[in-house]
């Protein structure tokens, strides 16, 4: 008789075909990251030198948000040129030496397409402005004639999601539709020229070895406006049903039917995934395998920090994930909502002083806004933010991670109104405090200029609490954060197996417990009690452990 030798199981599960599966992704906002020739902004360079930080974090790919010529009107979201650099990050040579040295670390490259709407400086809108009513440059907007005696009242009372008017008069008589920013004219994707446009931005960026995109507004595209149009608030009570005149339409997939042609023109097939707004039940469409293959699910980052709703978001997805075929997305922290170590600082909702703090990004604003800085329980929403990610980073599926999310950072809440970029804040005065306080230059050390961001300054203000949260600070302590992710990260990767898990009873209401299928259990204490921990190897905790307890709120990692 021969001893059967078990071998261990691969440390991988993907192929090349199959990375973005389970990638854990982080999320670059280039002009915050780190600027390499001190102009005050982060660059392509900067991401350059910082490769070897990003390869000692164990990130498998990396997503920048646009990078592209732009006025920043909206952070980059505003572009004037899909297919070149803005000037003040860098050039097209500065991109492929980015890619080389990402691609020579082992990491991916995903970088934002933007196609809902183009910059007002985009060569195609300039074209629409000096060409007549009716002209084939106007046709790839959208354009309305405006009502009322000389067609000066807006075509209809529609609002933007910025807040303000959603139409803007271009002083002929005619206006154009803008869902964002009267920056951002939307395109019209009816138009086959915009469509073929696309198409050769895909390709472009595609024979530059970009490995996936990630769809801006994916669900704003297809739009069907009538002769006659509606009233806003007759837009939003229509049921977004597939049938919906401006969002989430049904025939919007016939457009990503095209892109996968472009995708799998490519060896490994090019990647995306939708940033799509969407119904729950509705995402699996943007998710197909025919479509763009994979969808944001932004579930946990607008759900409370509660045991209850954690687990039945996740049941939810991974059924989702199931009957798209694609793996679902795991999402805490980005460029567009409050850091989740400062969501999960809030106080308790007024009278109800049990539950756990609302962490909905609107919510988290109008606290901010309210200047309630000192309302906050940073230490609690730190301890929180670290278990939620690890919990995280063990569930199946994709891990998007945002940039300072590794350090712990908080929101910055308190950036005087003089410094705000954000247009949401401008067009929302009073209502909506904007994204800046996300959009804070990294600190990388814990003094000099810019707390090591580059040498001319930050063009965000940072506070003096970041010198604690640098790079610098944080790899000289060995339970800080970014220790705490470099682990996981490493381990995740070790351990990562089929997109399954097994939930184990925990006989507590406020533990959440889960097994991989390799072994690797993941424990999740959502309240304050002591939760002793079950058999195995303990490997990694995001709080003590104290004589085989995890002491509160927490997450511990073990292998059985
Ligand atoms: C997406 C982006 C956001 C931007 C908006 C308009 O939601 O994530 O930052 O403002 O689209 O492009
Ligand atoms: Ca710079």
């Amino acid at each position: 008789m021969t001893d059967v030798v078990e071998t261990p199981a691969p440390a991988r599960t993907t192929t090349d075909e199959t990375w973005w599966r389970q990638a854990s992704v982080y999320q670059i906002y280039p002009r915050s990251f780190a600027d390499a020739n001190g102009d005050g902004i982060g660059d392509l360079r900067g991401i350059t030198d910082r490769v070897p930080y990003l390869a000692s974090l164990g990130v498998e790919a990396v997503w920048l948000s646009p990078f592209y010529p732009s006025a920043l009107a909206d952070g980059g979201y505003d572009v004037d040129d899909y297919r070149d650099v803005d000037p003040r990050l860098g050039t097209l040579a500065d991109f492929d030496a980015m890619v080389a040295a990402l691609h020579g670390a082992g990491m991916r490259v995903i970088v934002d397409i933007v196609p809902n709407h183009t910059s007002d400086r985009h060569a195609w809108f300039r074209e629409a402005l000096a060409s007549p009513a009716g002209s084939a440059a106007r046709d790839r907007y959208v354009f309305r004639d405006g009502t009322g005696p000389d067609r000066a009242e807006p075509p209809a009372d529609w609002v933007s999601i910025f807040g303000g008017p959603a139409w803007t008069a271009v002083g002929d008589g005619q206006w154009y539709l803008h869902n964002f920013a009267k920056e951002q004219p939307d395109l019209n994707w009816a138009n086959r020229e915009v469509r073929d446009d696309f198409l050769t931005t895909l390709r472009f960026w595609s024979d530059r070895g970009v490995d996936g995109f990630r769809i801006d507004v994916a669900h704003g595209l297809a739009k069907d406006l009538p002769a006659e149009l509606p009233a806003w608030a007759e837009v939003l009570a229509a049921p977004k049903d597939g049938s919906h005149i401006l969002w989430d339409r049904d025939d919007v997939h016939e457009i990503y039917a095209e892109w996968r042609t472009v995708f799998d023109e490519y060896t490994p097939a090019r990647t995306a995934v939708a940033e799509a707004w969407v119904a729950a039940d509705r995402r699996a469409r943007y998710a197909s395998a025919e479509g763009l293959g994979q969808a944001f699910n932004f579930d946990l980052l607008e759900s409370d920090f509660d045991a209850a709703s954690f687990k039945q978001i996740i049941e939810f997805n991974l059924g989702l994930a199931e009957q798209s075929g694609s793996s679902t997305t795991w999402v805490f922290s980005n460029h567009d909502v409050v850091r989740h170590a400062t969501r999960y600082a809030l106080p308790p909702r007024s009278g109800d002083a049990d539950h756990a703090p609302t962490t909905d990004k609107q919510g988290a604003a109008w606290l901010l806004a309210g200047g309630s800085q000192d309302a906050l329980d940073r230490p609690l929403g730190l301890r929180r933010a670290r278990a939620a990610t690890l919990l995280e980073l063990a569930l199946p599926g994709s891990a998007y991670l945002y940039q300072g999310e590794e350090l712990g950072l908080h929101e910055v809440g308190d950036i005087p109104d003089a410094d705000r970029q954000d247009p949401a804040f401008f067009r929302n005065p009073g209502v909506d405090v904007g994204r800046d306080g996300c959009r804070v230059p990294l600190p990388w050390t814990r003094t000099g200029e810019s707390f090591g961001f580059g040498s001319g300054g930050s063009h965000l203000p940072q506070p003096a609490w970041f010198a604690e949260s640098s790079v610098k600070a944080e790899e000289a302590d060995p339970d800080s954060t970014l220790h705490l992710y470099r682990t996981a990260l490493g381990l995740r990767g070790q351990l990562q197996s089929e997109e399954r898990l097994e939930w184990i009873e925990t006989g507590r209401d406020d533990v959440l417990a889960f097994r991989r299928p390799s072994g690797w259990t993941s424990v999740t204490v959502f309240g304050d009690e002591p939760y002793a921990l079950p058999a195995g190897e303990l490997l990694l905790a995001s709080a003590p452990v104290v004589d085989g307890a995890l002491a509160g709120v927490g997450t511990a990692w073990l292998r059985s």
